[in-house]
């Protein structure tokens, strides 16, 4: 493929002038660390910005292959896997998924192409991922076989010549790169066994927290650890979408692992009015509205908050369905309006941070994305949750200074 020639091979008449202010995606403050390319990396990026999570510089006459391979493993439908580039040229190359599906993109100059297709590989199972280039023609293989083929031949007479290039994992480098097709940023996924153009050089990771663990096996949901929460305006989810009056959440998990606050929807003045709390100490669910606190039992059941206009419905197993007349608000032209709502603990309150997977969440019946959030706490895998909390397995992270 000619971008991955031209970065590798032919770089002979890279331009200048092409993504001549071409920015570094770094953020300012982050610690430092290198990390080999071939451990376990979990390629959840620092959520809001769009700086990858670690990258790495080649000369280019150090390369002997033109072959790259890894395995990968994500539920996430949508997301930035690698990136590369050379300077000067404005060449680059993206692997992302949308909807679950392999895409390639890629820049050379003023051309934009793009390429999707091949299986599904959002399934929470490891693939392996190669990628080759030959000619004209790049070439992506999933699990043996060749997924999408691209060929691509530009004029680059005016170019000059790029002695380096680098590669990112998780997100893109160059903030003024315009997408043929936009996509996403944030993975939520793990690469293992990588393989970078046969390079042994470590690469250089940027963190403003400790490195996400990759779980050992997951399975879908949203998982909180215990640190952090993410915020939703609920005027993004109308009361009027499925046409009926009121507005519905559903979450579902395994309520009796849950603990912590599960939801809490602020007023106006961005005070809480609603917490629903799971205590696992006593197997409870609080129901707190105002002043006035409900219980209910865990257990492994939906839980379902309707808002009416003057009352809350909670729904949660067996049992009648929980009544809370309350007036104070019109709940209903409150959420249209536009109030806090969190997942996973009450916004500005470091007590009760939810730990524990909802494997579901809905907002008038449509699945609610936690990458989608005003704000999302970086410890949240918004895809993915462990299998058994006690399996998390840690980076392999060579050194962080
Ligand atoms: C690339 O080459 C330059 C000299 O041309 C050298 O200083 C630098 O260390 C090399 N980089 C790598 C990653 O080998
Ligand atoms: C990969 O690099 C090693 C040295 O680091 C070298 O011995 C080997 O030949 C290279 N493989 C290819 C396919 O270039
Ligand atoms: C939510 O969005 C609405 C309308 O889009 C806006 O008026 C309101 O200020 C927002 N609320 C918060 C808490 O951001
Ligand atoms: C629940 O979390 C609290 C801290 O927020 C902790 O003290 C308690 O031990 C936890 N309970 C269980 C059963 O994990």
């Amino acid at each position: 493929m000619v971008f991955w020639r031209s970065l590798l091979l032919v770089l002979a008449r890279l331009s200048t002038t092409c993504l001549g202010q071409a920015a570094d995606g770094r953020g300012n403050g982050d610690r430092k660390g290198l990390i080999s390319g071939n451990g376990l990396i979990n390629l959840g990026q620092t959520w809001g910005s769009r700086s990858p999570l670690m990258h790495l510089n080649a000369n280019l006459s150090e390369l002997t292959s033109l072959k790259s391979s890894f395995e990968f493993r994500t539920l996430d439908p949508e997301g930035v896997v690698l990136y590369g580039e050379t300077k000067g040229c404005a060449e680059w190359f993206v692997l992302g998924l949308r909807g679950g599906v392999p895409e390639m993109q890629v820049g050379i100059a003023r051309t934009l192409t793009s390429v999707a297709g091949g299986p599904k590989i959002n399934d929470g199972k490891w693939h392996k991922v190669e990628l080759q280039n030959e000619g004209d023609f790049f070439e992506l293989g999933i699990d043996g076989k060749t997924a999408l083929m691209l060929g691509l031949r530009t004029n680059r007479d005016d170019c000059l010549m790029a002695a380096q290039m680098r590669l990112a994992l998780g997100g893109i480098l160059i903030k003024e790169l315009e997408l043929l097709n936009p996509l996403r940023e944030e993975m939520d996924g793990c690469v293992r066994a990588g393989n970078w153009l046969n390079l042994s050089t470590p690469w250089e990771m940027h963190l403003r927290e400790d490195p996400r663990p990759c779980f050992h096996e997951i399975r879908k949901g949203s998982f909180f650890s215990g640190t952090g929460l993410a915020l939703f305006n609920t005027s993004d989810f109308p009361s009027k979408l499925t046409g009926e009056e009121g507005v519905e959440v559903k979450i579902q998990g395994c309520s009796s692992m849950w603990n912590g606050t599960i939801l809490s929807l602020m007023n106006s003045q961005n005070k809480p009015v609603l917490i629903i709390t799971a205590r696992p100490q006593t197997e409870e669910l609080f129901v707190m509205l105002g002043t006035r606190i409900a219980k209910l039992k865990l257990g492994p059941d939906t839980l379902v908050l309707a808002l009416s206009s003057s009352y809350i419905v909670v729904e949660f197993g067996q049992k009648e369905p929980l009544w809370l007349m309350d007036a104070t608000h019109d709940w209903v032209r409150m959420w249209d309006e536009g109030v806090l709502l969190a997942f996973g603990g009450v916004p500005g309150d470091s007590h009760a941070k939810l730990e524990g997977c909802l494997s579901l969440i809905q907002i008038q019946r449509q699945d609610v994305d936690l990458d989608q959030a005003l704000q999302k706490h970086n410890s949240i895998s918004s895809h993915s949750c462990p299998f058994t909390p006690q399996t998390m397995k840690n980076n392999s992270l060579d050194e962080i200074n």
